[in-house]
């Protein structure tokens, strides 16, 4: 659509794709064709007609509550509902984390819930992984750990939302809450690629022999052959002897760094 209007030196810089939640698009533009703002604007309104917010994404996923920053380059509200696989989530981008890119790995992740399992999912965010979840599979419960005040606020109004009666949350640190859980889960998920590592420790005691961990983790391409060995060794410095039984890429974080997810079973705790 920009094609005889800029030059090609600019096109080479307009990014090819772009994220749509709900009715807000997130989009990067470089500072060098920033000029070209009002274009971009008009060709991303004409084609998706629904559009009535267009951040420009000027900081990136940063800090413990994963938010990254952005500019309001067209509209004014930034709240939204984004939908999936029969699942609405109320969400505020400039806010919350949320990306409808793991979509698919949600789904993928509920179809291995069996009927009556008990499952956890840390760092839970507005909900999506615990919420369809619920929807699509049939568990017995699921828990949500969340830290970020306002997530947890749209966790609970996306439950309501989508009522669904068996999902509890926890509003806190997973470091101070996970410990006084008394329960044991048949699964846990842990969507935090950035620093999962840090935080095995605690599953120990929380996940049940044959129970499985969803475990993702940022990584250069150039480290995928050394994954399986590198996540054995980091549960079994916990106390746990695990066997990968997959892992796979699930999008991209930087230029050559990878978001990956391995599942892992439980196949011994140690003292
Ligand atoms: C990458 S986001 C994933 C959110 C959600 N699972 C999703 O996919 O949309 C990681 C989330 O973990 C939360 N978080 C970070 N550190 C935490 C901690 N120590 N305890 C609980 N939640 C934490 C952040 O606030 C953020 O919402």
């Amino acid at each position: 659509m920009l094609k005889g209007k800029i030059s090609d030196e600019e096109m080479k810089l307009v990014r090819k794709s772009f994220e749509i939640i709900g009715d807000i698009v997130i989009i990067e533009i470089p500072e060098e064709i920033i000029h070209l703002k009002n274009l971009i604007v008009n060709a991303i309104l004409k084609k998706h007609k629904h559009v009535k917010t267009i951040l420009r994404k000027v900081g990136e996923v940063n800090g413990v509550f994963r938010v990254a920053k952005y500019e309001i380059i067209y509209g004014s509200e930034t709240e939204t509902i984004a939908k999936e696989f029969g699942c609405k989530f109320l969400v505020d981008p400039t806010k919350v984390y949320y990306t409808v890119k793991l979509s698919g790995e949600r789904e993928r992740i509920a179809k291995q819930v069996r009927e009556g399992e008990k499952v956890l999912v840390m760092f839970a965010g507005v909900g999506p992984y615990a919420i369809v979840i619920a929807k699509l599979a049939k568990p017995k419960v699921v828990v949500g750990i969340e830290i970020n005040p306002k997530a947890v606020e749209y966790f609970r109004k996306n439950v309501k939302l989508n009522k669904v009666d068996n999902v509890v949350i926890y509003e806190g640190d997973v470091k101070e809450i996970l410990p006084k859980i008394n329960e044991e889960f048949d699964r846990i998920l842990m969507p935090a690629p950035h620093s999962a590592e840090n935080f095995v420790y605690l599953i120990k005691n929380k996940i049940k022999v044959g129970g499985i961990v969803h475990y993702y983790t940022f990584a250069s391409q150039n480290e995928e052959k050394v994954l399986p060995e590198k996540i054995k060794e980091i549960f079994e410095k916990s106390g746990m002897v695990v066997e990968i039984l997959n892992i796979k890429e699930c999008g991209s974080f930087a230029p050559y760094v990878n978001r990956y997810v391995a599942d892992v079973k439980i196949i011994k705790i140690i003292d």
